[in-house]
């Protein structure tokens, strides 16, 4: 469905782009693809089954027939209602390690591209604009200091009732960033056409904004 328009909106943990990708795909009417919580999915998946997250060939066996479904908004893995469940933070971090084996990329590269449906998709992850949709029609790195990332991700943790400390945030936040930088498989890199946004400064409604205006302004391009 290569006529179908994607947006993809790559970037660090907690850099605000579900929050974006959310926003955006309800004032265009598209599809949302959240394609961390498939690598999150997969990480709980392992966990359950009492697989190691380094074992490639069980966890690539696990992503490929991942029983999982989303419906008004909510995952479930199987019968079970994960959503709350994937945005632990150790759930996080067993994530970025499955991400990082080459075999588990490949199981889930054909489920992502199956949220490309009419009228539009707009794709959240580390590697929507150079890895699944290279020829998205807008591309948007977005970025925010460390310092607020980990702030961010404390009140949502608090918010959900999880506890939390920044100090430990911050840690597992540069962790985190640093292991999907350096890894060999899709590292986190914006794609060269890529739109650069940092968000440090900018509340919600105005990174909304802006990718909406990009969008406009990519789109009376095609026409
Ligand atoms: O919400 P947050 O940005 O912390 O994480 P996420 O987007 O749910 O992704 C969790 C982990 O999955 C990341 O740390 C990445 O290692 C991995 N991931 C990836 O490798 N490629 C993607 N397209 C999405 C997530
Ligand atoms: O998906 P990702 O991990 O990149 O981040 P998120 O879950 O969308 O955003 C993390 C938290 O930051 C959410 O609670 C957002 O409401 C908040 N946020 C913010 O306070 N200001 C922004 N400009 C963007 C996000």
């Amino acid at each position: 469905p290569a006529h179908i328009p994607v947006l993809c909106i790559d970037g660090p943990t907690a850099s605000g782009k579900g929050t974006l990708a959310d926003r955006v795909a309800d004032q265009l009417g598209y599809w949302v693809l959240d394609s961390g919580a498939l690598y999150r999915a997969t990480a709980l998946a392992a966990r359950c089954a009492g697989v190691a997250l380094d074992d490639e060939p069980r966890v690539a066996a696990l992503a490929a027939r991942l029983p999982l479904h989303f419906e008004a908004g909510r995952c479930f893995l199987d019968e079970e209602d994960v959503t709350d469940a994937l945005r632990a933070e150790e759930v996080g971090l067993g994530a970025s390690a499955v991400a990082a084996l080459p075999a588990v990329r490949q199981a889930l590269h054909q489920l992502q591209l199956s949220f490309r449906r009419v009228p539009g998709l707009v794709a959240d992850g580390r590697d929507m604009g150079v890895a699944i949709f290279p020829q998205a029609q807008l591309k948007v790195f977005l970025t925010a200091s460390a310092a607020q990332r980990a702030e961010r991700r404390y009140k949502q943790l608090i918010s959900k009732g999880f506890s939390a400390n920044i100090a430990g945030l911050l840690q597992d936040l540069e962790a985190r960033d640093a292991r999907d930088k350096s890894r060999s498989a899709s590292p986190l890199a914006p794609a060269q056409d890529a739109r650069l946004l940092d968000n440090s400064d900018l509340s919600i409604d105005a990174s909304v904004e802006q990718v909406l205006a990009w969008w406009d302004e990519k789109r009376a391009f095609a026409d």
